[in-house]
């Protein structure tokens, strides 16, 4: 497989799309809702993944697609290649701040990631690994992870896990919460797996994320060192939900064990 041309398509598509987002910005958005009345979906979402599969469909007809919005093929393993797709993530953040969201795009071959691309359309940032070849921000290459305490670090999550809910004891977070330099939520996994991989935060953890907000950041953030596990210490499958935790790696193994019992909640 030619993993060179892959790539260099995918970035090709990836920068087309977001030039293509960008300008969508002084138009009326069609916005309706999905599973709730807080789960956002826009036209610009539903038109950037069928640009995507459009693109990738007439250039590699073999390789299979699993995307956000539907569009794809209902794929219930890893054969072959897949591309893993979430046009918009932060769909949210890009309804009401036109900022803070990210392309993210996975290819993976036999359920391991090959390529991870997350691109920062508004600050125009394109955050891109290939396994084995380093991690880059934009033409900067980034350096590897290192240890970190837990208070000095910081740490991503939602303030729904620190608060009751039905994932997880809630009473588990609060001393991480407690104990760590400082909290941030930015609303896009994408962009927090790029933030570990960058340093400007030190593990992002949540209770529920589907293969499209992950696939591509695991690619980087592995690539640096860091590890990409869910809550139970557990490998992710790409197909299923799950919870995640992403981080350096003394930093991860202090939070499993110490904070979360080594996932026996
Ligand atoms: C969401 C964002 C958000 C995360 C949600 C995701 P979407 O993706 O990544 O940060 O907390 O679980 O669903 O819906 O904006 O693509
Ligand atoms: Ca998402
Ligand atoms: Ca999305």
């Amino acid at each position: 497989m030619n993993w060179e041309s892959i790539d260099e398509y995918a970035k090709k598509w990836i920068k087309e799309a977001g030039t293509m987002i960008r300008s969508s910005f002084d138009k009326t958005l069609n916005i309706q809702t999905k599973s709730d009345p807080n789960d956002l979906v826009t036209n610009i979402d539903q038109e950037t993944e069928q640009f995507f599969i459009e693109k990738i469909r007439n250039t590699f007809p073999g390789h299979q697609i699993l995307g956000e919005e539907g569009f794809g093929d209902k794929l219930t393993s890893h054969e072959g290649i897949v591309w893993i797709i979430d046009p918009i993530d932060g769909t949210m953040n890009f309804v009401h701040q036109q900022r803070n969201f990210a392309i993210s795009l996975g290819v993976y071959e036999q359920g391991i990631g090959m390529i991870g691309l997350i691109y920062d359309v508004v600050h125009d940032e394109l955050y891109h690994a290939k396994r084995g070849q380093g991690a880059f921000l934009n033409e900067k290459k980034l350096v590897n992870l290192k240890e970190k305490s837990v208070n000095e670090a910081i740490i991503a999550l939602n303030a729904t896990w620190v608060m009751e809910n039905h994932r997880i004891d809630h009473n588990l977070l609060i001393p991480l919460a407690r104990d760590a330099r400082g909290t941030r939520s930015y609303g896009s996994a994408a962009l927090e797996l790029v933030f570990v991989a960058t340093g400007r935060i030190d593990a992002y953890i949540s209770l529920r994320l589907a293969p499209w907000d992950v696939a591509a950041g695991a690619v980087i953030v592995e690539e640096l060192g860091g590890i990409i596990t869910n809550l139970r210490g557990e490998k992710l499958d790409f197909v299923n939900q799950d919870s995640l935790l992403a981080s350096g790696p003394g930093l991860h193994s202090t939070i499993l064990h110490d904070y979360l019992k080594d996932g026996k909640w």
